[in-house]
């Protein structure tokens, strides 16, 4: 873990520069702290000239290298001083670099306050919108009588102040982790997409990433991702989800999401994908008391070269109960015989965007708002492994069971 500490003072002699020392020292089994001294740097001014901002560069880069940034603050005028602010004007001006950057701020002051005013403004501007750090919540670590509580070796001797420190910045360490399991940004998107702006032009119009997300969140089925590489690469977010996924299996290995008993099958799917064996493979099962249909279809470009593996995974409960309703009504006379629906065919398919009618006769009437059946239910543990990602289903056919294949119809051979 590499950490960043910045000095928050320009002055020769310095107890907070004392207190990051210490930290370097203390801390140096959990991280690898750089004490950075931000007396190197010009004044911040939006006329110096890009040739004399060579320290300014370097600071950039090893704040971008870093894992987190630490700031130390004393307390001028109830105020952070002049070349903090300088410092940090740098880190904001025409470059993101502390950008959802995780930030931690400690201070020594003389005074009783212990930098607290100090503090509170540096927390003030590292959420400004230039800057727009993750700063670490809570966790003040408030050390005042600078001229008391340090040994003149440089050690914290305050046991109180120590076990602040030490709690203070586990946390950091442990802020840090999380946002590393996230990492790549694109790879997680936690409520709404990255660039939230964007507009994905398709063919047959254009959508918002918000959109797109929200799309995902709002159907009611679940869609997972195996990418060409093998790897579990996404998963749609919708609180209803029957499989639950953790984050962290992202990006893993598809066969070290699943128990070892379940890869094989799982491989033999995904392997005849990309041979172009299969296209899809269809799995009814029972999941947590309903009735599931789990779809894999063979993600291709327009080549036909494979790009990973889908996985479709919904309740029929509640279309189970529109047909057990009769909500269809009668087929209609004139109606031509609905083809025999194979897997890979081009079967017609109701136009569930438009809301258009293939029949002229209206359907019985059945609104979705009558609960007919749970829509969704939690999936409950289980020992059972889900063939593409890992996730529990009770009661579920094994995905190479050869057996399987007979209950669902599909055409799999
Ligand atoms: C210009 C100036 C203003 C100060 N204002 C405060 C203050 O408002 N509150 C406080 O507790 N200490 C104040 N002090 C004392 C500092 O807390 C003390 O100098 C401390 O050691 C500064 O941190 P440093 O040793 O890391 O430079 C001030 C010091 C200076 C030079």
């Amino acid at each position: 873990m590499k950490i960043l500490a910045l000095v928050g003072t320009n002055a020769n002699f310095s107890y907070n520069r004392i207190l990051l020392h210490y930290m370097k020292k203390h801390f140096n089994q959990m991280a690898d702290i750089e004490v950075y001294e931000i007396s190197k740097l010009p004044a911040f001014s939006v006329d110096v000239p890009l040739s004399e901002q060579t320290e300014v560069w370097n600071l950039k880069q090893k704040v971008k290298e870093a894992d987190g940034v630490v700031f130390s603050t004393p307390e001028y005028d109830h105020g952070i001083p002049a070349a903090l602010k300088s410092a940090t004007e740098w880190l904001s001006y025409k470059t993101e670099v502390l950008k959802h950057k995780p930030c931690m701020v400690v201070g020594v002051s003389y005074g009783r306050q212990a930098s607290a005013r100090s503090q509170v403004q540096m927390r003030q501007i590292l959420i400004s919108p230039d800057c727009d750090a993750n700063l670490l919540p809570g966790h003040e670590v408030l050390i005042g009588g600078a001229s008391r509580v340090f040994s003149k070796d440089g050690r914290l001797i305050n046991d109180e102040m120590r076990d602040n420190l030490e709690d203070s910045f586990t946390n950091f360490i442990e802020y840090i982790q999380v946002f590393k399991n996230f990492e790549g940004g694109d790879k997680m998107a936690y409520k709404r997409p990255t660039i939230s702006d964007a507009y994905i032009n398709f063919p047959t119009g254009r959508m918002s990433l918000r959109e797109v997300q929200q799309i995902f969140s709002t159907i009611p089925f679940e869609i997972d991702l195996v990418d060409s590489s093998d790897r579990f690469a996404w998963f749609s977010d919708n609180k209803h989800r029957l499989q639950e996924h953790s984050l962290a299996s992202l990006n893993e290995p598809v066969s070290q999401v699943h128990s070892p008993k379940s890869v094989p099958g799982v491989m033999k799917i995904i392997n005849s994908f990309r041979s172009g064996e299969e296209d899809i493979v269809n799995r009814p099962v029972w999941l947590n008391g309903e009735r599931v249909l789990i779809q894999y279809y063979a993600l291709r470009d327009i080549d036909g070269h494979y790009l990973g593996t889908i996985k479709f995974t919904g309740s029929v409960e509640f279309i189970l109960a529109l047909f057990e309703n009769n909500a269809w009504g009668e087929k209609p006379a004139d109606m031509p015989a609905a083809p025999v629906f194979e897997d890979n065919d081009d079967a017609p398919v109701a136009d569930a965007s438009t809301g258009a009618s293939e029949s002229e006769s209206e359907p019985a009437e059945q609104t979705s708002s009558e609960p007919v059946a749970p829509a969704f239910s939690a999936v409950a543990e289980d020992d059972t492994t889900d063939a593409s990602t890992g996730a529990s289903e009770s009661g579920s056919v094994d995905a190479d069971d050869e057996t399987a294949d007979a209950t669902t119809g599909a055409s799999e051979n």
